[in-house]
């Protein structure tokens, strides 16, 4: 899992990949490392953040990489670009080269000296031993060689071109005028140009200054469709924010309406299924437990929701089921094999996304957009709602069409679907409220969040975000459960956080709000109802929402306790230890 970059044409090539890599950060930092062509190839990379590089040469042609590493620990020379064994090739590469070992083995008999413990190494040897002065033909052969997923940019120093291929892994192209640019993610150039073409798996590309070629791996000629990107650079940059987290916190309402605003307009869902089986990882697997409420409620259907990485591994099961895959990235390689499974079982399939062109888009007859923008912290946050967005007009819309609900009951769903936005903003006010409880829980070891039925997953959802990015312990629980063994963790001032929507739970959870409260736990209930005051030591009121509703608005004020909890401790917010935007490996 990392960044890369390439530029070809008139500029300080420095400059170019310096600034694209530090946007590609959130793909992986642990190492990074650039290479321009010079009077031959130079090359400066090391161990740590961009920040760290010593660039002191330059050129108008060039690569980069920002790793996160699989193979090889993080250290200088498992830092990319990686070079033949004449420093003449310069490779970058993000994905897995699964036979490496042999190529390995079959390069190094014919004397190869390899100098990493990298996977990627293997590709720029095997291009010095295919090339007969010509990168592009070389590129061809070698391609060929390779198992596994990768994005590769690769260069010669002796040649005014980069050729570069996508297998499984994101690559996206920049089209200038007299230069051309290559990444793993369209921020890295759109502030050079807007003008992108997304590769698809098997397509190599070859770029100039003057031009750009896609081919398919048999080097049969691609013609592909130049697409202008309607963000702007300012969209992915933090905008006076402390954190790209709090600002993607911030534009939920838009993230929430804009992806409203694109699923109205769609009108082919009409789908025959009798089952529906959602998978996806972490957060995105959060969005799909409140799908399968959701979805159950309005539907009266079985929903199954699996994390990615357990139903690749399950057995062939045959249903008529609609397989549904949520990943903001459309990356997660888990995410992506279980696709590949689901098809191979003749399950009907669709995905929701928040990236345009992903891989998953490739592996599903069907996709949902969600339209949340770039998403730059490595939490999710508005992917999150948005994914909410488009599983709610899913549910809702598939009940219509099945006769489940009747036209009033669909307009009263849908009229509460579009407050969304405005309802967040609401929640988003409370922000101080918020604040003060975070002083009083960035002390504390552990926390509990409790809730019930379509809340369930939103206590997931808060405390995999508290612990993720303020690495307290959390734990998330449905409420009626603590009575079977969490309860014992309760002791006092241990803070457990209640969510109390007014739904059918409502009573319930009052009853699990004085269940802890009586074993001397600091409660803090959130709730749109005045009487939970009474019950909890703090109170942080959200705004009234029809129950069905209530994650939406419970989830906000989660993300800013995890937010504010770990900017008081001080957490590197954005990057939090150990993770990674998108998780390319199994
Ligand atoms: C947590 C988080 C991760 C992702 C997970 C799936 O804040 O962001 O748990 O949700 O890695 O990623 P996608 O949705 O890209 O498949």
């Amino acid at each position: 899992m990392c960044g890369i970059i390439g530029y070809i044409g008139f500029r300080s090539a420095r400059e170019v990949l310096l600034r694209g890599l530090k946007r590609l950060e959130y793909r992986g930092y642990d190492s990074a490392g650039v290479a321009i062509v010079n009077e031959g190839i130079k090359i400066e990379k090391r161990r740590g953040y961009i920040e760290k590089l010593k660039v002191n040469f330059d050129g108008t042609l060039g690569i980069g990489h920002t790793r996160w590493a699989t193979h090889g620990v993080p250290e200088d020379r498992n830092a990319h670009p990686l070079t033949d064994c004449h420093g003449k090739i310069a490779i970058v590469h993000n994905g897995i080269i699964e036979n490496h070992m042999e190529l390995k083995n079959e390069l190094a008999e014919k004397g190869h000296k390899f100098l990493s413990d990298t996977d990627s190494e293997v590709i720029a040897h095997l291009l010095e031993e295919l090339y007969e002065g010509d990168l592009k033909k070389a590129f061809f052969r070698m391609i060929k060689k390779l198992k596994g997923s990768f994005a590769i940019a690769a260069i010669h120093a002796d040649e005014r071109r980069i050729m570069a291929a996508k297998m499984e892994s994101p690559l996206v192209v920049g089209i200038g005028d007299h230069e051309n640019f290559i990444a793993s993610d369209i921020p890295a150039f759109l502030e050079y140009t807007n003008r992108v073409m997304v590769l698809k798996d098997g397509e190599i590309c070859e770029l100039t200054d003057d031009f750009v070629r896609i081919y398919d791996f048999e080097g049969n000629k691609r013609d592909k469709k130049v697409k202008k990107v309607e963000w702007s650079i300012e969209n992915a940059e933090k905008s006076g924010y402390e954190h790209f987290m709090l600002k993607e916190i911030f534009e939920q309402p838009r993230a929430v309406d804009e992806t409203l605003h694109s699923l109205f307009s769609r009108n082919d869902m009409n789908f025959d299924f009798s089952k529906v089986i959602i998978v996806a990882c972490g957060t995105s697997y959060h969005a799909g437990l409140v799908g399968k409420y959701i979805m159950e409620e309005l539907l009266h259907i079985p929903v199954e929701v699996y994390y990615a990485s357990e139903y690749r591994y399950r057995p062939n099961v045959r249903d008529n089921a609609l397989a549904l895959f949520i990943t903001q990235s459309g990356e997660t390689a888990d995410t992506l094999g279980a696709a590949k499974k689901a098809r191979e079982e003749g399950l009907l399939t669709m995905a929701i996304t928040n990236v345009l062109g992903s891989s998953i888009t490739n592996y599903v007859e069907y996709v949902l957009y969600t339209h949340a923008g770039p998403e730059i912290g490595v939490a999710a946050t508005k992917t999150f709602t948005a994914q909410l967005a488009s599983l709610y007009y899913f549910a809702i819309q598939q009940a219509k069409i099945r006769g489940m609900i009747g036209m009033r009951r669909y307009r009263e769903l849908i009229n509460g679907l579009r407050k969304i936005p405005y309802k967040i903003e609401n929640t988003l006010v409370r922000e101080r409220r918020i604040i003060k409880e975070a002083e009083k829980i960035s002390k504390k070891r552990d926390i509990f969040f409790i809730a019930r039925s379509i809340n369930y997953p939103i206590a997931l959802e808060g405390a995999l975000k508290m612990k993720e990015i303020s690495y307290i312990h959390a734990e998330g629980y449905p409420a009626g459960e603590l009575k079977h063994g969490p309860l014992a963790l309760i002791s006092s001032g241990v803070p457990v956080i209640a969510l109390a929507p007014l739904d059918r739970t409502y009573e319930k959870m009052l009853s699990n709000i004085k269940e802890v409260a009586a074993r001397g736990a600091y409660v803090i209930g959130i709730s749109s109802q005045d009487e939970v005051e009474k019950y909890v030591n703090s109170w942080i009121k959200v705004p009234d929402v029809e129950p069905i509703f209530s994650p939406f608005v419970n989830v906000v004020v989660l993300q800013l306790l995890a937010y504010h909890t770990a900017r008081i401790l001080g957490r590197e917010i954005d990057k939090p230890r150990n993770l990674a935007k998108s998780v390319t490996v199994e």
